[in-house]
């Protein structure tokens, strides 16, 4: 049965997730990294996987957003590691609605004095949205350096 979300987008809220949301942090960066198959390849571990990784690893290392409809149910995660931006992954049901804006936003006043961030080659959706607030191209590379090998784009953000 598909989540019914209520409140919409713009009722909905960012906090600072806790070890108790690994559950749906691992869900939400699953289905839309799923539902992006094509624009990103397809992840090369198994989903099991992706959870303990973010029980052991991203929540007590990182610092990790998520946003929520007003029922407190996921929409959207932000993972921010120094001055990368790990990980951004909305909801596939709520994407192109602000909420990655939001998030982006959020990600330049944690971070003031910069951010950079890796995307895919094929991602060309998500290179619109970075260029369009502010990032620049810092550099490629052409995969071998990443767990898909797939080429990718750093992209960088300076304040103005
Ligand atoms: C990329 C992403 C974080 C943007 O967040 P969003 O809430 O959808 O974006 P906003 O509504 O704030 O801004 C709209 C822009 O986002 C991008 N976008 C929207 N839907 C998208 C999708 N399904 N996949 C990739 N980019 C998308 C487009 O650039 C869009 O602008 P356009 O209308 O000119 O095409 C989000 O779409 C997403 O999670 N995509 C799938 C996973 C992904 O690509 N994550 C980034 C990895 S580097």
């Amino acid at each position: 049965m598909a989540l019914q979300h209520t409140g919409g987008v713009d009722s909905a809220t960012s906090r600072r997730a806790g070890l108790e949301d690994a559950g749906a942090i691992a869900d939400l960066m699953i289905r839309s990294r799923r539902a992006a198959i094509g624009a990103i390849p397809a992840a090369v571990h198994p989903d099991g996987d992706t959870l303990m990784w973010i029980t052991t690893t991203v929540v007590p290392e990182r610092e990790v957003w998520l946003m929520e409809d007003v029922d407190s149910r996921p929409l959207a995660v932000l993972v921010l590691d120094g001055d990368w931006v790990d990980q951004l992954y909305v909801d596939p049901a709520f994407t192109g609605k602000g909420l990655g804006s939001r998030l982006i936003e959020l990600a330049k006043a944690r971070r003031p004095a910069g951010l950079q961030l890796w995307t895919f080659s094929t991602n060309a959706g998500a290179q619109r949205f970075y260029l369009r607030h502010g990032f620049v191209v810092a550099g490629t590379t052409n995969g071998s350096a990443n767990e898909e090998n797939a080429p990718a784009i750093r992209f960088a953000w300076t304040a103005p």
